[in-house]
This record gives structure tokens, sequence and C-alpha cells, in this order.
């Protein structure tokens, strides 16, 4: 089934290519512009998307047409992330954590508990003095950074233990993203990282090849996986967010009013997107307890947070370029302490 599923995205992406080198797409004068997420119709992301769809047709209707590709039907986060890079697709979703196996300052979003609160992760995000200099810097990588979505707060959830400390996760299987940071958080809690992609968790759980994951509640509901992990656990490691990236010379070669527009429909999407996600994160909460029941426990988080630190050290040392941009987010952070 998997497999089926697998040859099925990659001939789609074949096509994709051979279509994106002909010009053949469909309608003749109008340019396709082609989007791939991971995630199901109903997930905000999709909604934020249909939104900028209707946004670009709107205001450039006579130009182009915008697809949106849910549920992994182009390929996992990495395949769609290297059909934008080659410009088979134009645009994908991919979480941050994925990315930073692409360009490696990317790896700052994804240390854990690197904000102090969710007020001051959005204040970060917002802040195009902070981020600018990472989303614009990977031209040689194929692809620019064009907006952020909210992808709220990751906990643990297993099958059949509640996590309270890190000491329960030792000798557990915990399904991570593909990102040597997520992978080294995992050893310093003491789990046994097992990184694979998002598409293939609910299998792995059902089966028993893992014990559990880790991330948001629409997880639970969304994607099925809390038909089978019934314990959920606030530690709050990380608030990893969603981008938004873009082929880099489909982008770069826009007409300047139509770039604009375009920019406009990226701020589109990131407002729709944070609207939405509040109530879908209640709504999925309330599903998981009250129709899957999935338990909900919020350990005390100091001990996750001290076994960490030693991440934020070593990922730092190996990567300097990141530094000030680790600063600035200690200064918002500041900020929101005490
Ligand atoms: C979240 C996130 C996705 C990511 C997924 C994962 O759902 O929004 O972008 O792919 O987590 O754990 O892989």
């Amino acid at each position: 089934m998997k497999c089926a599923k697998k040859i099925l995205a990659l001939s789609f992406a074949a096509l994709l290519s051979l279509t994106a080198l002909t010009g053949c797409g469909g309608s003749e004068s109008k340019r396709i512009v082609r989007i791939g997420h991971n995630q199901s119709m109903e997930h905000p992301t999709h909604i934020a998307l249909s939104a900028f769809e209707e946004f670009i047709e709107e205001n450039l209707g006579d130009k182009y047409d915008v697809e949106v590709y849910p549920s992994e039907l182009l390929g996992s986060q990495t395949d769609m992330v290297q059909l934008t890079q080659t410009g088979a697709i134009d645009f994908c979703v991919a979480s941050n954590a994925i990315l930073e196996t692409f360009s490696k300052n990317y790896e700052i979003f994804n240390l854990p508990y690197l904000f102090v609160n969710a007020d001051a992760y959005h204040e970060v995000m917002d802040n195009e003095e902070i981020t600018d200099q990472l989303f614009k810097s990977t031209e040689k990588a194929g692809f620019e950074a064009v907006t952020w979505l909210d992808a709220g707060t990751r906990n643990f959830y297993t099958v059949n233990k509640q996590i309270e400390s890190p000491a329960d996760l030792k000798g557990l299987k915990i399904r991570v993203q593909q990102s040597p940071t997520n992978v080294e958080m995992m050893r310093l809690l003491g789990g046994s990282a097992t990184p694979m992609g998002f598409g293939e968790v609910y299998t792995a759980l059902q089966s028993n090849i893992i014990d559990g994951a880790e991330n948001n509640e629409l997880a639970l509901t969304d994607n099925g996986h809390g038909e089978v992990c019934k314990y959920y656990s606030y530690d709050m490691h990380q608030m990893v967010p969603d981008i938004l990236i873009g082929n880099y010379n489909f982008l770069n070669e826009l007409p300047e009013s139509d770039r604009e527009i375009f920019e406009e429909g990226f701020k589109l999407i990131n407002q729709v997107e944070r609207e939405e996600w509040t109530s879908a994160v209640e709504a999925a909460k309330k599903r998981a307890e009250e129709e899957m029941g999935v338990n909900f426990f919020y350990p005390d988080q100091a001990p996750f947070v001290e076994a960490c630190q030693p991440l934020h050290e070593s990922v730092l040392a190996g990567n300097p370029d990141i530094v000030p941009i680790y600063d600035a987010i200690q200064e918002v952070n500041a900020k929101y302490s005490e």
C-alpha cells in the first residue's frame, strides 16, 4: 500500500517534470503554479493555501492557474523540496526540521526549548530582521522561503505508556522528523530516535515498529495517530514552524508587479493559517479526548529542558553563522520572561 502510494507519487512527480519542461499543463496560455503539502484538506495549511489560490486567481487570473496538491500527493516533504529545487513544482510547505538537511542554518528553529513561550515564537517569526537573512539565503539550494506557518507545539505521545519525565522515554522507539538535530534531541532525552517521513508514522505506530511519536495535537485527529496512541504529554519540547518555500528562479523571474501580488498572497497565507490554527488545535484536542479516548498529561518541563540544553551549545559551536539569530531570539525571550 505504502509502496503503491510512493510509486504513484513518483510517477506523478515524473509527469510534472515533463509538463514543466514541455509547458503542457492543460491551460494553453496560463502558467500553472503547483504547490504541494502533506496535510489533509481540512488542515489550516490547506485552507490557507486555498485562500492564496483564490487571491492569485482573482488578481492575476489571466496569467496564473494555481493548483494545490494536499496529502503527500506529490511525495513526502523531502521529495517535494527536491521537486521545488529543480522547478518541477513551484512551491511546497516543508517543516523547518527537514530544511536543515538542505541548508544548515535552518538548524536554529529546530532547537528544543528555543522560545520561552508562543508569544516569543510568533514575535521572532514575524520579525523580518531576524528571519530574512535565513529565508533569502538559499539561492544555491534553489529555493527561497516566502512565509512561515504556525505548527504549534510538539509533544510526545505513545501507544501504551505516559511520559512524565525523560526517564520514561528510555527504551522507547520514538519517530522523529528526518533531521540530525531531532535525532540528537532524542538521544539527549534518553529515547531511541526513529526518523521517518510523516506519511509513514500511522502504519509504524499501528504495527509496533515504533512506540510513539511527537507532534502537535492535529496529528492525533487529522492523521489518526490518536486511534493508536492514548497518552499525550505536554512536555512542549519544540515550536517548529512550517515554511513555504518557492523555486528560486520562478520567484526571481516574476515580473515586479506580479511579484508584489504574490508577496501579498504569501502574507495572506500566514494570516489565514494562524487564524485557523488556534481553533483547529482546540477542536483536535476535544475530539481526541472525547471521541478517541486520548489522555492528556502535563509533566514538569524542567528535566526535559535541562536534558536538551547541551544541544544549544553544540549546534551553536558547530555553526557560528546562526549565533546572531540565536542572540536576537534571546532578546525577544527576555521580554517575555518573568
Ligand atoms: C507537523 C508539521 C508538518 C510535518 C509533521 C511531521 O504536522 O506541520 O510540516 O511534516 O509535523 O512531523 O513530519
